[in-house]
């Protein structure tokens, strides 16, 4: 089965009321361009205003507890995302991993209770820059995968995002094929953890500075199945043209 195109926005802790305009456009476009798939993933404070605004868009979260509710003040419960009307959630972002202290044994244990409470996963994976520049950035990001990957899944509701941190924010991008190696080591790996079945199935997005400029490239790269894209994704000026990228491969 041939893999859809994923093109996905995550507004990171961007965005107040006035910002709903912006993804009613871009739901709008995306409806034009129904080759692609399209989501957002706005602060949980926008997801239900998401939706109302957006009816049918797919719109997720950014991060979920592993626990389905209990005394975790200040968190949000996969099962509270799927309730408000989310359908997916990224998990182990590296501004979590990094910034929250995340480990791959939390990034696999958050997964897996979105996975059990019905909503579809973006796991990210991705290497800093001194990893990359000691040329160990394939088995830094495959032992991510290994330590991350949930223990059962449906492969049409799991991605990877490959995510170079030194990417993330910066105008940096690494060559298309330093991107095509990576998703092709990643894809190997996933066939090894999930049989080949599953790992033909799945997507694999990368992220990391994408724009309009570079969004065609990089989608067309051997084994990229889409974009996370922060920045980009945050007006339909910016976004718009990456969804029309991906449609038109
Ligand atoms: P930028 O597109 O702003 O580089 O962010 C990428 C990212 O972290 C998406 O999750």
């Amino acid at each position: 089965m041939a893999r859809r195109k994923y093109v996905v926005g995550n507004w990171k802790m961007n965005g107040l009321a006035a910002a709903l305009g912006e993804a009613e456009a871009i739901f709008a476009a995306a409806r034009e361009h129904g080759t692609v798939d399209v989501a957002l993933c706005p602060p949980f404070t926008l997801i239900g205003p998401m939706i109302a605004a957006a009816p049918g868009a797919a719109v997720g979260g950014q991060d979920c507890h592993s626990a389905a509710s209990g005394a975790f003040t200040g968190s949000v419960a996969a099962p509270m995302l799927r309730d408000i009307g989310a359908v997916l959630v990224i998990v182990g972002h590296s501004e979590r991993r990094d910034g929250c202290g995340e480990s791959d044994a939390d990034v696999k244990a958050k997964a897996e209770a979105a996975l059990s409470a019905g909503l579809s996963v973006i796991l990210c994976v991705g290497e800093p820059r001194d990893v990359r520049e000691s040329g160990r950035a394939i088995d830094h990001v495959l032992a991510q995968v290994a330590g991350s990957l949930p223990a059962t899944f449906d492969p049409s509701r799991l991605a990877i995002a490959y995510e170079p941190i030194w990417a993330i924010g910066t105008g940096l991008v690494p060559t298309i094929a330093d991107v095509a190696a990576m998703h092709g080591a990643i894809r190997a790996k996933l066939a090894e953890q999930a049989g080949a079945a599953a790992a033909q199935d799945m997507r694999i997005l990368y992220g990391g500075s994408v724009n309009a400029e570079n969004a065609a490239e990089l989608l067309d790269a051997g084994d990229v199945d889409g974009a996370l894209v922060g920045g980009a994704s945050l007006t339909a000026a910016k976004f718009v043209p990456i969804i029309a990228a991906g449609a038109s491969l």
